[in-house]
């Protein structure tokens, strides 16, 4: 069955991977990449897909409204997959705005759009899908009151040999939200918009909550592609607090997949959590990436354990993420493919093979190239 899918933010991190699985696996769809290229869009993330006839790209902002409504109506677009977002704690502390706008209002432009071309038509919401991909963030913070780990309650490829629980309670579908950071109250209240709208107007919306990706094309501002970057570089490595905070780890291809199930099969106004059971504490994850640089360039065991500089701890900074994705796996059948260290392994690589997209990344020659080409 043919369907008109926009995916905003295809030209970021995890949208560049949702847009590949997309148009290599529907060509009979028509993909829609819509973005507006802000520091984090880059097209170089889909060299491979962009000369496919099922994709096309759409320079946009998801705040303007009537350029949306047309586009709707112009592709007849019947399911939107909505990643595009402002995505970096650290700035949102220093730009709360910026966050608002694009989080908050850009999510309720396209939902309000979407309502409005969708209930213009005879069949209505009838085979329509409003898909929001949200964050673990807006729980909130977990305790970590097994600081020194414990045995896990649940296991999945992704967990690693000896993986270990910081503390006993997990982020639920039913979760209270308590955002802390000025980007998870954005994403927070953008949950709550799309969630809105199925309770007020009867749209088809689901939302997932996703606990931190890693993987090729991540912005280097991120903690994992920023630190192999400066391992290979032997710049420091800015360790914020003591480095105890724990995150849950999960490659990006699992959360694409996790995306492409939930869209075709999710249930409506249903809530799904995608996480791997894979805590990591801060540091102990440097460490790994440093091993794994130092083998890979042929550098002696423990060469850049010297780069690892201790810093100000981020404002604010949440303790502990770690998410429960029972229900996706029970419901759905989804569980992650990769084992933590594979999927490090794999990353690493990436990232040191990659250089070229590294270098105009950080140098930010490619902003300039799209500012060029699109301008006018
Ligand atoms: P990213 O920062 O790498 O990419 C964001 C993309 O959105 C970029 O291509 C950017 O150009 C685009 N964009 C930003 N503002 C826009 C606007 N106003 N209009 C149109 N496009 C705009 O982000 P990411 O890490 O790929 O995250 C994607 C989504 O997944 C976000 O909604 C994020 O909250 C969510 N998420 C991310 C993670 C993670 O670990 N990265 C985990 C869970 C959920
Ligand atoms: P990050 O990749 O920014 O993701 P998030 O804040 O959304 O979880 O950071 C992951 C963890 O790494 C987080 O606990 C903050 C920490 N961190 C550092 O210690 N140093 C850094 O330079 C960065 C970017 C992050």
């Amino acid at each position: 069955m043919r369907r008109n899918i926009v995916i905003t933010g295809g030209a970021g991190f995890i949208g560049s991977h949702v847009v590949r699985l997309f148009v290599n696996k529907y060509p009979e769809y028509n993909i829609i990449n819509l973005d507006k290229l802000t520091y984090a869009g880059n097209l170089a993330n889909l060299k491979d897909v962009e000369d496919k006839p099922n994709y096309k790209f759409v320079r946009m902002d998801i705040c303007d409204f009537e350029s949306f409504y047309q586009l709707m109506q112009e592709e007849k677009v019947d399911g939107i997959i909505h990643l595009a977002a402002e995505s970096h704690v650290d700035r949102s502390i220093k730009d709360p705005f910026t966050f608002a706008r694009t989080n908050v209002m850009g999510t309720l432009s396209l939902l309000q759009a979407a309502k409005l071309y969708w209930e213009s038509l005879p069949e209505k919401y009838e085979g329509k899908r409003f898909y929001h991909i949200s964050t673990d963030e807006v729980y909130g913070a977990l305790k970590m009151n097994h600081p020194e780990g414990i045995e896990p309650p649940f296991k999945t490829v992704a967990s690693s040999e000896g993986h270990k629980a910081y503390g006993d309670d997990f982020f639920y579908e039913t979760t209270k939200y308590n955002p802390h950071s000025p980007y998870s109250a954005a994403k927070a209240s953008s949950d709550h918009f799309v969630r809105a709208y199925h309770d007020t107007y009867g749209m088809p919306t689901i939302v997932t909550n996703c606990s931190n990706n890693y993987g090729p094309y991540q912005f280097p501002e991120k903690l994992i592609p920023l630190f192999i970057n400066n391992i290979r570089h032997r710049k420091p490595l800015p360790v914020y607090g003591k480095g105890e905070n724990v995150r849950d780890w999960l490659y990006v291809e699992d959360h694409a997949r996790a995306i492409d199930l939930i869209f075709h099969e999710g249930k409506v106004a249903e809530t799904y959590n995608i996480g791997g059971f894979n805590e990591w504490k801060n540091i102990d994850l440097i460490k790994v990436m440093i091993k794994t640089v130092d083998r890979i360039l042929g550098n002696p065991e423990g060469h850049s354990l010297d780069l690892i500089t201790y810093v100000t701890d981020r404002l604010g900074h949440d303790a502990r993420y770690a998410i429960d994705s029972s229900k996706l796996q029970k419901e759905l059948g989804w569980e992650p493919s990769l084992q933590f260290e594979e999927g490090i392994e794999k990353t690493v690589r990436w990232y040191l093979d990659n250089q070229e997209w590294m270098d105009n990344v950080t140098s930010g020659d490619y902003q300039k190239y799209y500012e060029e080409m699109y301008k006018g």
